[in-house]
C-alpha cells in the first residue's frame, strides 16, 4: 500500500502526552513548511489516548479511545506511536507495518525488546520504520550511525544517555550530596518520575545501548543482552574518591566492537564508572545527553543535546515523520536495519576495565601485605594503593581498644570482571578485612591511561 503520488499524507497519533501534544502543536504551527518539506500536506486522521477527558484540547472529532481501529483506517499512511509501554502498542505496530503503513516510534522499550519483529515486518511489507527520538532525545544519532558512518567501521559507542541519573550524578558531584537527597531534588524539579525505578536501576539506559549496539555492529542486541547496573549504590565517598583521582563518576552506556579468541563480539554494557574530567563525557552536566561514537576512518565523534522533553523529543518524532511521509510522497524507502554481522555478545566476565576499590580492614600490621597477595592471586594487578584513616592516617573516631579501623584505596590495572569479582569475594573472607565498602570501575573510554590523573 505504497501510495505514490498521495497529494496528502495521513497521520494516525498514538498517543498524546509529553511528546505527543508537542508532536500536535508543531504539525499545526508549521503546516506550511511541512508540506513543502513533504511535497504534500501532513494531516492528523486521529489521536488515541486512553482519557479523553484529560484533553480538552484536541479536536473533539479526531480523538478516540480505541487505537487498533485508528491504525486500521485505510486512509491512514503513518503511524507516529508515542504511547509507550510494550502492549498495545507492539501489537498495534506489527498490524501497521503488516499493513504497509510506515512506522515513526519514540518507544526505546519497544524497539530493545522487539527490534526485530518490527525490523522483518517493515522489510517484507516495504514500509519505513524509524525510531531516531528513541535513544538521546533531540540529538540526530541513530541517522548518523545508521546513515552517515554507513561507510566506516564503528569500534565504540559511549556516553551518556539519562538525564535523570546524569542530572543525580552531576548534583551529587557539585554539592556533595548523597544519593537520596540528590533524587529528591530531581524529582522536585521533574528530573525524576514518582517510581524512578527505569533511570536509576539503568534500564532505561540499557533499552538505549541494546538499540545503539544493534544500529553500530549491524548485530541484534536486545535490552536483555545488555549488562546492567544503576546508580543506587553510588555514595558521596565514590564521588569524593574520583574527584581525588582527576575523574568524574557518569552512568556510561557503552557498546563496543572486541576481539576474542574466538573472533569477533560485542560488548554492551551500562554501569556507573569513574572517567577522567579530562575525557569530554564529563563535562555533561545536569539532564543533558552526550554520546561518542568512534569509527576506524572518521576518529572520535561527540554527539550533544538535550536527551529528553517534550518539544525536544517532538523534534526527531518530526524529522522521522517527515521522512517518511517524503517516502509516501515519492515512492522511495528508507533504510533497513543491516543485521547481518550476528556478531555474539561478549560475557561480561570477559569484559576488561579498571577499578577503584575501597577495602576497610583493621590496621595492623600484615594487612596491606595481605589485601596485596589476594589481588595477585587472583591476576588482578594493582596501580595505586593508599590508606586512609588507621594510626598512620585520619583519625577516623575509633575507640582505644582493638585494632584501627582505616580503609584501603586500591585502583587496578586492567582486569576481567570476572577476577575482580573473585578478588572481592575472597577480599571479604579475609580475617584483616572488614568489608569491600564500594567498587567502581575506571573507563578511560579510549584514552591513554596516563589521562586519568594519579590512577595509573
Ligand atoms: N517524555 C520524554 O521526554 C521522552 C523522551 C524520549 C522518548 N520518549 C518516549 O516517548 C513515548 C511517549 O512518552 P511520553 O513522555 O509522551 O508519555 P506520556 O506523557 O505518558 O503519554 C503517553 C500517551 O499515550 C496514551 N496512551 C497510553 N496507553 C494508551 C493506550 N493503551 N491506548 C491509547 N492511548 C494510550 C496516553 O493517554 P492519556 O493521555 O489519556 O493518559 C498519553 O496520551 C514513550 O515511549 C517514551 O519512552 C519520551
Amino acid at each position: 500500500m505504497n501510495a505514490v503520488g498521495k497529494d496528502v499524507v495521513k497521520v494516525a497519533l498514538l498517543g498524546c502526552g509529553v511528546v505527543g501534544s508537542q508532536v500536535v502543536r508543531l504539525l499545526d504551527e508549521q503546516a506550511d513548511e511541512l508540506a513543502a518539506r513533504v511535497g504534500a500536506p501532513v494531516e492528523l486522521a486521529g489521536i488515541a489516548v486512553r482519557r479523553p477527558q484529560r484533553h480538552p484540547e484536541l479536536p473533539a472529532d479526531l480523538v478516540t479511545t480505541d487505537p487498533a481501529q485508528l491504525v486500521a483506517r485505510p486512509d491512514v499512511d503513518v503511524v507516529v506511536e508515542l504511547m509507550g509501554g510494550i502492549e498495545p502498542a507492539r501489537d498495534l505496530l506489527l498490524d501497521a507495518l503488516k499493513n504497509g503503513r510506515s512506522v515513526v516510534s519514540a518507544n526505546k522499550a519497544l524497539l530493545a525488546e522487539e527490534g526485530e519483529a518490527l525490523a522483518t515486518a517493515a522489510r517484507e511489507s516495504g514500509a519505513d520504520l524509524y525510531y531516531e527520538a528513541s535513544v538521546a532525545g533531540a540529538i540526530p544519532l541513530l541517522r548518523p550511525i545508521q546513515q552517515s558512518l554507513a561507510g566506516d567501521r564503528i569500534r565504540r559507542v559511549a556516553g551518556i544517555v539519562n538525564g535523570t541519573t546524569n542530572f543525580i550524578l552531576s548534583a551529587m558531584e557539585s554539592t556533595g550530596a548523597g544519593y537520596a537527597d540528590a533524587l529528591e531534588e530531581a524529582g522536585r524539579l521533574g528530573y525524576a518520575e514518582a517510581d524512578p525505578t527505569a533511570d536509576v536501576d539503568g534500564y532505561d539506559a540499557a533499552s538505549k545501548a541494546a538499540i545503539l549496539a544493534s544500529l553500530a555492529f549491524h548485530t541484534r542486541v536486545t535490552a536483555a543482552d545488555v549488562h546492567r547496573e544503576g546508580i543506587r549504590d553510588v555514595t558521596a565517598t565514590d564521588i569524593a574518591s574520583a574527584r581525588a583521582l582527576g575523574c568524574s563518576v557518569k552512568l556510561l552506556a557503552i557498546c563496543e566492537q572486541v576481539d576474542t579468541a574466538a573472533g569477533p563480539a560485542v560488548s554492551a554494557r551500562v554501569y556507573p564508572a569513574m572517567i577522567p574530567r579530562s575525557h569530554p563525557l564529563a563535562s555533561v552536566s545536569g539532564a543533558f545527553n552526550a554520546v561518542f561514537v568512534e569509527a576506524d576512518a572518521a576518529g572520535p565523534l561527540m554527539f550533544y543535546g538535550q536527551g529528553a522533553g517534550g518539544p525536544q523529543t517532538a523534534s526527531a518524532v518530526l524529522g522521522d515523520l517527515v521522512a517518511a511521509a517524503r517516502n509516501k510522497v515519492i515512492g522511495g524507502r528508507g533504510p533497513r536495519d543491516t543485521a547481518y554481522a550476528h556478531l555474539p555478545i561478549q560475557p561480561m566476565g570477559d569484559v576488561r576495565t579498571r577499578y577503584h576499590v575501597n577495602v576497610d580492614v583493621h590496621d595492623r600490621a600484615g594487612v596491606l601485605a595481605a589485601v596485596a597477595s589476594v589481588f595477585a592471586e587472583h591476576e588482578v594487578s594493582i596501580a595505586t594503593v593508599k590508606q586512609e584513616g588507621g594510626k598512620d592516617g585520619d583519625d577516623r573516631g575509633h575507640g582505644d581498644d582493638g585494632p584501627t579501623p582505616a580503609t584501603l584505596v586500591v585502583v587496578t590495572h586492567e582486569a576481567s570482571d570476572a577476577a575482580l569479582r573473585a578478588t572481592v569475594e575472597a577480599l571479604s573472607g579475609l580475617e584483616s578485612v572488614r568489608g569491600v565498602a564500594s567498587v567502581l570501575r575506571v573507563e578511560d573510554l579510549g584514552r591513554p591511561a596516563s589521562a586519568l590523573g594519579g590512577a595509573q
